[in-house]
């Protein structure tokens, strides 16, 4: 892009008001670097830069572009809020270095119509410690239009989960997604046929929760999508099965994997915190995802965070709720495998800030000039182990209990900290964010 006047006086133009100094992984290699920062919170330049603006030197810690979740259940409207709300999410996003997260409509009731999205949006305005982006769920046809103005995208479960009674009778899929493409949003599916659930005996743990909603449902799911009319902005929420990477990469489809499809199989805990849909799968298919993954083919890393309170998650195993909480952990869980060597750190940041910001159409997720100065300093040294308890969740547990985790030290929103030494020292200033490609506009879409 050649860049407008404007674009050009801003890169020669204005004074930096903040220079941070440090490490960070550009070209491929880790190399010390300059930050300049200009007055809007924007990346300006990077290299040395002669100014008289403070500067801030990283020490041997690395910069990294903060993270964008695609996946979050922030429960509000219509959850308790004892458990979760927009405020308390978005400070867990905060701490785990996610600077942006796209919220799910299975809310009680669901964002459905225009109504429903905006009395939404209100409850993110002044609340939010980072930037939201609200999904809506395209169930009534004459809301759909409405809603493609003024959601951030769309989201569409072919199957009952959290929230979620009724779903699209199968005959509708085909015309609804060609609407959709036409609309120009986004579109995320939760990819489970019904058809093939079993109805066998309840299921006691796990092991029979795979074997309820088994992977031959994500298949067959994944069949009728690969029908979509190819102008759709399609995207696949939590694949859990090799094949299904396979598929959907051939497809030229995006889609995303959880931190507990690709850490966690059927057999890591016998109890309902580790009852999700899609269920966790054998440690063959986890192990299968987890390889893809290192090899740079799964396009995204999203949480699926979806709280439950522990006395809920206590119920007999058939009659708890499925999900469980993950934003403030996708990133440092995933940092500590790169810094075991596990996982390549430039594969990670593509996964988890740089191919979900652009699918979102947001100027975050690199450290380049024009994009936002929303960045993170990791010490790759400081690991710790996640104690549920001492997260920041209301619920109060994790799945990965006991497992190794970098946090991110500091956590800069538009040049300004909003985390600093590990404690979250921002303000609720988080902004609604829609697709910047979307028909209704928004800011010039960043400079590559
Ligand atoms: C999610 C929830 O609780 O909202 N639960 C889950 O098991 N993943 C809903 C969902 O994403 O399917
Ligand atoms: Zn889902
Ligand atoms: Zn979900």
């Amino acid at each position: 892009m050649s860049g407008t006047r404007g674009d050009r006086e801003q890169e020669r133009g204005s004074a930096p008001e903040l220079i941070l100094a440090g490490r960070a992984l550009l070209n491929g290699r880790l190399q010390p670097v300059e930050i300049a920062i200009d007055g809007e919170g924007r990346i300006q330049s990077l290299g040395r830069v002669r100014t008289g603006a403070p500067r801030h030197d990283v020490g041997d810690a690395v910069i990294l572009p903060a993270a964008t979740d695609l996946h979050v259940h922030f429960r509000e409207p219509g959850g308790d809020r004892g458990v979760e709300s927009l405020a308390t999410g978005t400070v867990q996003a905060a701490l785990g270095g996610v600077t942006l997260v796209g919220d799910m409509p299975n809310n009680d009731p669901p964002i459905a119509d225009l109504d429903a999205l905006e009395s939404k949006q209100r409850l993110v305005v002044g609340r939010a410690a980072v930037d939201v982006l609200l999904y809506a769920t395209p169930t009534r046809a004459a809301a759909l239009e409405p809603l493609s103005r003024a959601a951030g995208a769309f989201k569409i479960y072919l199957s009952p989960t959290t929230g979620i009674r009724e779903t699209l009778p199968s005959a509708a899929l085909g015309p609804l997604l060609e609407r959709l493409a036409a609309l120009g949003l986004p579109v995320t599916v939760h990819a489970e046929e019904p058809d093939r659930f079993g109805d066998r005996s309840p299921p006691r743990d796990p092991v029979d929760w795979n074997a309820h909603r088994p992977p031959e449902a994500e298949t067959a799911a994944i069949d009728r999508l690969l029908t979509a009319p190819a102008g759709l902005r399609l995207h696949v929420a939590h694949v859990t099965l090799p094949s299904s990477v396979e598929r959907l990469r051939a497809a030229r489809v995006s889609f995303e994997a959880t931190p507990h499809h690709l850490l966690l199989h059927d057999r890591s805990g016998p109890d309902a915190r580790f009852k999700v849909n899609p269920p966790l799968r054998s440690e063959a298919d986890r192990r299968g995802l987890w390889e893809a993954f290192r090899r740079g083919e799964v396009p995204c890393v999203a949480s699926d965070h979806a709280p439950h309170a522990p006395d809920r998650k206590e119920l007999p195993f058939a009659k708890a709720p499925s999900g469980m909480p993950g934003v403030e952990t996708l990133l440092p869980l995933l940092l500590a495998r790169c810094r075991n060597g596990e996982l390549e750190l430039a594969t990670l940041l593509r996964a988890a800030c740089d191919r979900p910001a652009r699918w979102l159409g947001q100027p975050l997720g690199r450290i380049a000039p024009g994009h936002r100065a929303n960045l993170l300093v990791v010490d790759f040294k400081a690991r710790t182990r996640l104690d549920g308890k001492r997260l920041h969740a209301p619920c109060g547990w994790t799945a990965f209990e006991g497992w190794e985790a970098i946090f991110p030290r500091e956590h800069y929103r538009d040049g300004r900290r909003i985390v600093e030494g590990g404690e979250y020292v921002g303000r609720p200033s988080g902004r609604l964010v829609r697709p910047e490609y979307a028909p209704s506009g928004g800011p010039r879409p960043p400079r590559r």
